[in-house]
Order: C-alpha cells, then sequence, then structure tokens
C-alpha cells in the first residue's frame, strides 16, 4: 500500500481544518486499498503566541511537526504531497516551488491569480510528471456524475442553454468586515476567481469549454471597516470603527458566453446577496431534455425529458443514492444526504488515489488553467465593455 506524506500549508483556516481531517478519514469510508495519507506536517504562519492555535494543530494532527514557514516543507525529501489552503495570492508562488522541487501539488481554487501563472504551473508540472489536483470539491457530489451521465449518454440531445449561478451573502451587510478576500493585493480577482471559479469548473465538467464572454463585474460597497478579531457573520457596530478598508476587487459579476460546443450560457454570481447564505444553481437544456440542479436539495437532480409520453411529461427528481459508488461509501440508502464535507473527503481519496496510481484525476491544473483563462476573460471584458475570446 503507499503511504503519501503530506504537508497542509495554512492549517489553522477552514480548508486547512477540513483537508487535515479528509486525509485522516477517508481511509473509513474508501480503504486503503488505493493509498493512505499521513499528514506530516503542517503549516501556519498564524500562531498565536500563547501556543493555544499551536496545541488545536498537535491534536488535528497527532505527530505531524509544525512549522511557520511554507520553504521548510517544500525542502523536505520526506514530503509527496503539498496541499496549498493558503489565501489566493500565495497559490502561484507556493505551487511553482513545489512543482519545481517535484513535489505533487493540491492546490484550492483559485490555481493562480491569471491564466498565465496557471498555465506555467500546468507546464512545470507536465515536465516533472507530477500529479495535481485543483480543490473544486463541489462537482465530487455524485448527483454532479449522474448529470453527466445523463448528458453523455445523450438523454439531453445537443446542449443548447447552460444558467448558473452561485450566491453567498457575507459581504451583503456594509458593515461586514475587511478581510483578505475583499482585497486586490491578497485576492486579485475577488469573487470572480473565489465563487465564479467554482460555476466554471461545473461549465467545464457538465457542457465543455468556454470560447469567448462578456462580463460585467462590480463592487457593491466601497469600504468596509477594519476591526480585528471579525470574521465570516460579523458586522462592525459603529462606534468601535477606527479604520476603513478599500474593497478593490469585484463583489458580483454578471455574464453571458459560447461554448465551444455552440451552447450559449448566462451566468452570474456574488457575495453581497441578502440572504443566500450558499446558493448554488445549474440549468442545462438541450434538444431533447433537461436538467436543473439546486444545492438546496444537495444531492437531488431534476431531470426532463421530452422523450416521455404526451401527458405525462414534466421533471422528476431523481435522488442520487447508493448507486453510485461514492454515495455508497458513505451512506447505505438514498436521501440521507451528503454534505460539503464528504465532497471534500471524496476529493482526498481521489488526490491519494491518482498518487498511488500514477493517474490524474480531474480537474487537474490543465483545467484550472482553462478556468483561469475565463476568469481572465472576465476580468478583461469588464474593463473593456466588450467580447473577450479566450
Ligand atoms: N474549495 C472550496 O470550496 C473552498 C472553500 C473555501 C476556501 N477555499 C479556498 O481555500 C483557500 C483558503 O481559504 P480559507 O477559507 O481556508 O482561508 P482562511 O483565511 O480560513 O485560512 C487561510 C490560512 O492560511 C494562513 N496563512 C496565511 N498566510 C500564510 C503563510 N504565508 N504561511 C502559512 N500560513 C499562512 C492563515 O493564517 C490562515 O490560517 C483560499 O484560496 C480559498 O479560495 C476553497
Amino acid at each position: 500500500m503507499t503511504t503519501v506524506n503530506v504537508a497542509v500549508l495554512g492549517a489553522s483556516g477552514w480548508m486547512g481544518r477540513v483537508h487535515t481531517m479528509a486525509y485522516q478519514t477517508f481511509p473509513h469510508f474508501f480503504g486503503t486499498g488505493q493509498g493512505s495519507a499521513q499528514v506530516v506536517a503542517l503549516v501556519e504562519a498564524n500562531l498565536a503566541a500563547n501556543g493555544e492555535a499551536a496545541k488545536d494543530l498537535e491534536f488535528r494532527a497527532p505527530g505531524a511537526r509544525i512549522e511557520q514557514d511554507w520553504r521548510r516543507v517544500i525542502r523536505d525529501p520526506e514530503i509527496d504531497l503539498i496541499d496549498i489552503c493558503l489565501p489566493d495570492n500565495l497559490h502561484y508562488e507556493v505551487a511553482k516551488a513545489a512543482l519545481l522541487a517535484g513535489k505533487h501539488v493540491y492546490c484550492e481554487k483559485p490555481l493562480a491569480d491569471t491564466a498565465e501563472q496557471a498555465r506555467e504551473l500546468a507546464d512545470i508540472a507536465r515536465e516533472k510528471g507530477v500529479i495535481t489536483r485543483v480543490g473544486h470539491a463541489f462537482p465530487r457530489n455524485p448527483a454532479h456524475d449522474r448529470a453527466k451521465e445523463l448528458i453523455t449518454s445523450g438523454a439531453l440531445g445537443d446542449i443548447t442553454m447552460f444558467k448558473g449561478c452561485q450566491h453567498i451573502d457575507i459581504y451583503a451587510d456594509p458593515m461586514a468586515p475587511y478581510m483578505w478576500r475583499a482585497d486586490g493585493d491578497l485576492a486579485p480577482t475577488g469573487i470572480v476567481g473565489d465563487t465564479g471559479s467554482h460555476v466554471f469548473c461545473f461549465m467545464e465538467f457538465l457542457v465543455g469549454r468556454v470560447s469567448e464572454l462578456i462580463a460585467e463585474n462590480f463592487i457593491v460597497t466601497q469600504q468596509r471597516p477594519k476591526v480585528d478579531g471579525l470574521g465570516y457573520g460579523d458586522a462592525a457596530s459603529g462606534s468601535e470603527v477606527k479604520e476603513w478598508g478599500q474593497v478593490s476587487n469585484p463583489d458580483a459579476t454578471h455574464l453571458m458566453c459560447r461554448f465551444e460546443n455552440g451552447a450559449r450560457g448566462i451566468v452570474d454570481f456574488s457575495r453581497t446577496a441578502t440572504g443566500r447564505k450558499f446558493q448554488q444553481c445549474y440549468e442545462i437544456y438541450g434538444t431533447k431534455g433537461a436538467l436543473v440542479y439546486d444545492y438546496d436539495q444537495v444531492n437531488r437532480l431534476r431531470f426532463y425529458s421530452s422523450a416521455d409520453a404526451t401527458g405525462q411529461q414534466g421533471f422528476r427528481d431523481m435522488d442520487v443514492g447508493p448507486e453510485h459508488p461514492t454515495f455508497a461509501a458513505f451512506l447505505p440508502l438514498p436521501n440521507f444526504a451528503l454534505g460539503y464535507n464528504e465532497m471534500k473527503l471524496i476529493e482526498v481519496a481521489e488526490v491519494i488515489k491518482s498518487i498511488a496510481t500514477g493517474q490524474e484525476m480531474w480537474p487537474t491544473f490543465e483545467s484550472g488553467h482553462h478556468i483561469a483563462q475565463m476568469v481572465d476573460a472576465c476580468m478583461l471584458s469588464s474593463d473593456k465593455r466588450a467580447w473577450v475570446t479566450l
């Protein structure tokens, strides 16, 4: 059995904690036949002076060494896989250093700040012959495997139209605090790389590549309060605000696109959609059928077939269940619901399987490059107020 030695970078953050858990937990569901993982190092820059953060890391990965400088784990010959859960602006620099050192790299989305950087990373990975993976997670929900099976089988005919959206409301309140996500130096493409990249990933998986698009990006709230200790779900009160941060990347985007296969798309995403705690939807229309997905019913697809008899036509619900191996790994019955953390477990199991078998699995850095091209095109199109060819 292959055991992959992993370093998780950004270990105290949301993704760092989920990934660390997933390496230790996935064999409970998928076994060790296709590899296992040992978290041997956790890298976290922000270790509190009182040592609580370090103690928490020790608890979460017993025996792992704790580092503050990511360069130290990249130099370590014992480490096979570098897992990047750092803020967006560090992805390119860290991934490049890791690839050049011959490491396998699993990088949270967005892969890089520009398509040029993403292209360079994909090229280095190919030259080095290492495994790469971008951490989009959501498409690993088996509901989307079912959608892909229906599309590939021809049940929808030729795809003519994709409508997609992803919305959250973390920045709906103008007093929601300034975080790295609103800083154009730390997250240069804002919501486009953050949330748009997830929708673009679905588009590639289910419909295909995009050839041109026109987009409008916009900032809804220009300045946000800078208050230490406030994060997701918080809002500052006027009296405690001494400093304001300038929002310097997009809060929201609307776009239209054309796919290489002739289908058309309409997409929007934002972080200011009041009341939308997490909305992720798509509708796919073809010449013979249609599919509708809504994350509010996370394991359910709605399917329409023109082949149904007159009088019996209509969208029908499909509950995705244990007929799919990645669902069966967790639950023996449909509609008990797989959630976000299970999607990450499936993804991490695939990353380790890829390394153990030498077979890359989608979405690799090649897809990361295509998605980065779409992000670039949105930024350029919005600046120029014009269609952009990818
Ligand atoms: N796939 C998904 O669904 C998904 C969901 C959330 C976030 N993300 C992505 O994951 C990445 C991390 O996001 P998050 O929400 O976990 O952020 P976070 O702010 O919760 O965590 C980032 C962590 O990195 C640490 N850090 C920052 N600079 C560092 C450095 N130089 N060296 C070591 N540690 C450093 C921070 O102290 C923090 O603990 C982002 O790129 C984000 O876009 C992906």
